[in-house]
């Protein structure tokens, strides 16, 4: 008998059975053999909310939740935070390899070349309500790029595939700008393609009639950290989402459109827009330990805080948090950073937060710095979706690769009424 395995004594019929360990996991499919007798369908595994299932192997990301570990293809995001741009992960996360100089032009090249869109979806986010929240606006775009782009429904073909990719990560910023000038009433400005990235970014959000745009270099840069910081992050909630809905072989415009929904959540992308509304409701110092009172009563939760793979300090709000000190210096600093830093310090010494585990994550200080950059709070979670959209598609690439893919489709607990008879209308009480 191997070591590699586990035994399961089945003490509903006394059978014992041995089942292979591979990668520290067992297979669902294994306990399907354990039956009380013919009939029976076969013991299933339950785990709502997947805390302790693995769906896919993945080469991408690696996070060791206890430990406060990040790293991309291997690299520690602390390195490519100091060192690497967000186009340069972009193109990590997506090929596996860093890119040689001439790779990275190219890659740059080609997004920069793929930032416009058609003149029809400029329009059709014209039409939205003068206050439409620009997430939301986002992700009916993005799913009304999949009418723009036909072919790209051809997910087997690797061409197609990088022509999304590339497109999607280029004009994400455009569409994400045209939601925030949409909202404001102003005229959309067009993607400047001698501007990186991030500059370009700025230049559609702020440019009024100045003939050339010259975003801040230390913002441009801020900017670019924060979206290395929120490129991919393993398994999440709209990593999944992109997932699930990208195994039913959609095209891959329809399967970021479900990531960029889920991501609008409260509870995952959405929590950096709640924070600063939290901040705002907390207003100053003195009121930081009524609100951990009420937080700890179930009355709300604290935003920012908590995460379902760290156990420990998030080390990407480690980093936010040196990206902070970098903008204000540039900005001022944001007026809530106090009560942000009040509500972490009480937080980390109370034992209602220690026991649980409940450290800062990414979102709890990027906020404050969008703030001070001068976006209003609606836009915090576009923000999010735009660097993201680089590891969704990595992570769709992979799915779409990897032979073990079969549409997802999760079993259930079947809860309800024993067969019964339909009456009719004229005989219900
Ligand atoms: N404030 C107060 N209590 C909390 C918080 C919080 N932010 N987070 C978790 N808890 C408590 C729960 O009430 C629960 O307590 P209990 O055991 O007494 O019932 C315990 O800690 C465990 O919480 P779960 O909800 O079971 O943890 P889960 O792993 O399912 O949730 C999540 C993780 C959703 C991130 C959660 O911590 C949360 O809601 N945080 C606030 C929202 C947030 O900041 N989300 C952003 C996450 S990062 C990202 O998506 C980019």
């Amino acid at each position: 008998m191997s070591n590699e395995t586990l035994t399961v004594t089945d003490n509903r019929t006394g059978q014992t059975y041995e089942v292979p360990i591979v990668d520290g996991t067992v297979k669902a499919m294994d306990f399907r053999q354990m039956k009380t007798g013919e009939d029976d369908f076969g013991l299933m595994t339950y785990d709502p909310a997947f805390t302790n299932t693995a769906s896919c192997r993945s080469s991408i990301t690696y996070i060791d939740g206890e430990a406060g570990i990040l790293e991309h293809r291997g690299i520690p995001i602390e390195q490519l935070c100091e060192s690497s741009s967000f186009l340069e992960v972009s193109y990590l996360l997506v090929h596996g390899e860093l890119p040689t100089k001439d790779a990275l032009d190219y890659w740059v090249y080609t997004i920069t070349h793929h930032t416009y869109v058609h003149e029809n979806i400029k329009k059709s986010m014209e039409a939205f309500r003068y206050d439409a929240h620009p997430m939301a606006m986002l992700l009916s775009t993005v799913g009304a790029l999949s009418t723009y782009y036909p072919a790209a429904k051809d997910i087997d073909d690797p061409t197609e595939r990088y022509m999304a990719i590339v497109r999607l990560i280029a004009k994400m910023p455009t569409l994400a700008a045209f939601s925030y000038r949409h909202n404001l009433g102003l005229p959309y400005v067009y993607p400047d393609n001698d501007l990186w990235y991030t500059g370009n970014f700025l230049s559609m959000l702020y440019r009024i009639n100045e003939p050339k745009y010259e975003p801040d270099p230390r913002l441009e840069r801020a900017l670019d950290v924060l979206w290395i910081l929120h490129a991919d992050h393993e398994q999440n909630c709209s990593t999944a989402a992109v997932r699930a809905v990208g195994s039913s072989q959609v095209d891959p415009y329809s399967a970021v459109t479900a990531g960029i929904s889920a991501l609008y959540g409260p509870l995952h992308g959405g929590a950096n827009e709640a924070v600063l509304r939290m901040l705002h409701t907390v207003g100053s110092l003195d009121k930081v330990p009524a609100f951990i009172s009420s937080v700890k009563k179930g009355e709300g939760r604290l935003m920012g805080f908590g995460h379902r793979i760290y156990k420990s300090y998030d080390p990407r709000a480690r980093i936010v948090k040196q990206v902070a000190e970098e903008v204000f210096a540039v900005t001022g600093v944001n007026p809530l950073l106090e009560t942000a830093q009040e509500l972490e310090r009480i937080a980390l010494q109370d034992e209602y937060f220690v026991n649980r585990k409940l450290y800062p994550n990414v979102d709890f200080y990027s906020g404050l710095i969008y703030e001070a950059m001068g976006f209003p709070v609606d836009m915090f979670t576009v923000l999010f979706a735009i660097p993201r959209t680089a590891g969704w598609l990595a992570k769709w690439e992979e799915m779409v690769c990897d032979p073990e893919t079969k549409i997802t489709r999760p079993r259930q607990v079947y809860t309800g009424a024993d067969v019964r008879d339909y009456v009719p209308m004229t005989a219900r009480g």
